[in-house]
């Protein structure tokens, strides 16, 4: 494999030499609408910003369209996406079942409100059989949505108010979620800490914190807090880090002794690793499981999933009496989002579609570790099917606290400059690759890798 990738970065670099104007990337090009967008975006969003996330300073661009592996800016230059929509875009962009079944379902209504509709039964019937844990669903309209409504449902089954996740990662925006995601400082286990203003102290005494990866701390601080603690919530591979053989049955068997809902955050993982995400890839079967991303087939909607027992305590006609949790949300069930969910569904169901992605993944790897070895970067790439990272380390990282051991102000550099050359990277975070990269998307992200590489180093 490493052959062949070689023998593929040869081929690109053939190509540089003939060609010496980039294809791919952005190389100062700007036009006078993308930057009147970013005046205007300036002006009227806070830090110029949708959200969380701005790129810096000549790496930023504004999003005009995509086609499958690739999109385009205002500017109309040219990138390969491997950040694809923060994961959701798992079957590429703009593909064409996913126009029809949202053009189709636009046609006949937009929403109703989340009362029953066709399409959200009809997806409930189509996924649960690949969801292990799944003997009831209920969906909502993102993953933060997901992990605060199952952390609800395990406070109301279990009585219990605390909430333990680990180090590093990464559950959405609420509060419960927003501690120790990506802790500048280092602290004692299991004191979290929060990632932002605003969240108030009862809730960080709410949360507690353990490494990943480590049974042995987890063991220890259950002994101690177990019978206080509703729910362990776990990313059965924590942004980037896969899990040692063994550490998701040990939170498995851990939670059972001490009557913790175990939830298995798979909003990255579900419909990702399998159409039986986590769960199957892993062989687990935690309480509840959670979803987001690629189950909306790129539009808003997620899922709790689990144990009758649980889920039943959201049974509307209980409503105002012991016992009822309250789950619900104006868009949930959205008709759009299922229909699309559904065409995603029969895109993943085509055999062999896996084996394919895993192995151009692989391919992906081999092939950027070789171009990084011939400029003796020290950079690493790592990960586990669909999914990529890089650092400046040579072991691949088991927790949190070796991902802040590495240089990562270095890799932020590297990572915009991977940017300019046209390849969409998450800046310091894992990325993903869709089932509609090609064998060419390949060849030209060696060669823009290269080009990376060789500006890096002049600088
Ligand atoms: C594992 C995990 N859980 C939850 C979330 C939150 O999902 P959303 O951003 O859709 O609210 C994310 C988002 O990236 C995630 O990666």
């Amino acid at each position: 494999m490493v052959e062949a990738a070689a023998r593929t970065r040869d081929l690109s670099q053939a190509r540089i030499a003939i060609d010496q104007t980039p294809a791919i990337g952005r190389h100062g090009r700007t036009s006078n609408q993308e930057r009147a967008e970013f005046a205007t975006a300036e002006r009227l969003l806070p830090g110029g910003a949708l959200g969380g996330n701005a790129l810096p300073g000549d790496t930023r661009f504004v999003f005009a369209r995509g086609d499958g592996s690739r999109f385009w800016d205002s500017s109309g230059n040219e990138y390969i996406d491997y950040v694809l929509g923060s994961g959701t875009m798992f079957i590429g962009h703009a593909h064409p079942k996913i126009q029809k079944a949202v053009s189709d379902q636009v046609a006949r209504g937009t929403h109703f409100f989340a009362y029953l509709n066709e399409q959200a039964i009809e997806l409930a019937q189509r996924v649960t059989p690949y969801m292990r844990c799944a003997e009831r669903i209920r969906f909502t309209t993102a993953g933060s949505d997901s992990t605060f409504h199952a952390i609800r449902l395990a406070r109301g089954f279990t009585g219990r108010a605390k909430v333990l996740k680990f180090e590093g990662a990464y559950h959405g925006v609420h509060d419960y979620a927003q501690l120790s995601t990506a802790p500048k400082q280092s602290t004692n286990f299991p004191t979290a800490v929060p990632d932002t203003a605003g969240i108030p102290e009862v809730v960080q005494d709410l949360m507690l914190v353990a490494p990943y990866n480590d049974v042995e701390t987890l063991t220890s601080i259950l002994a101690e807090h177990g019978h206080e603690i509703a729910a362990v919530i776990v990313e059965p591979i924590q942004r980037i880090i896969s899990p040692k053989p063994g550490f998701l049955q040990a939170i498995r068997d851990l939670t059972r002794q001490h009557g913790i809902v175990m939830i298995l955050d798979e909003v990255v993982t579900g419909f990702r690793y399998g159409l039986g995400g986590a769960q199957e890839y892993f062989d687990i079967t935690p309480d509840l499981a959670t979803y987001g991303k690629i189950l909306g087939g790129g539009l808003p909607v997620g899922a709790v999933a689990g144990r009758a027992d649980i889920m039943d305590q959201a049974n509307p006609s209980n409503k105002g009496q012991p016992g009822y949790v309250y789950q619900n949300g104006t868009l949930q069930g959205h008709p759009l989002g299922c229909a699309a969910g559904l065409a995603t569904l029969d895109i993943l169901e085509e055999p062999g579609l896996y084996d394919r992605v895993f192995a151009m993944a692989d391919k992906l790897r081999a092939g950027l570790q070789s171009v990084f070895d011939d400029h003796d970067m020290g950079l690493l790439v790592f990960g586990e099917g669909p999914m990529w990272h890089m650092l400046f380390t040579d072991r691949v990282p088991q927790n949190w606290r070796d991902i802040t051991a590495t240089d990562t102000r270095k890799l932020a550099a590297f990572e915009a400059e991977m940017i300019r050359q046209g390849l969409f990277v998450l800046p310091n975070n894992r990325r993903f690759i869709s089932i509609r990269h090609t064998e060419q998307d390949l060849v030209d992200t060696f060669e823009a890798a290269d080009r990376a590489c060789q500006t890096f180093k002049g600088h």
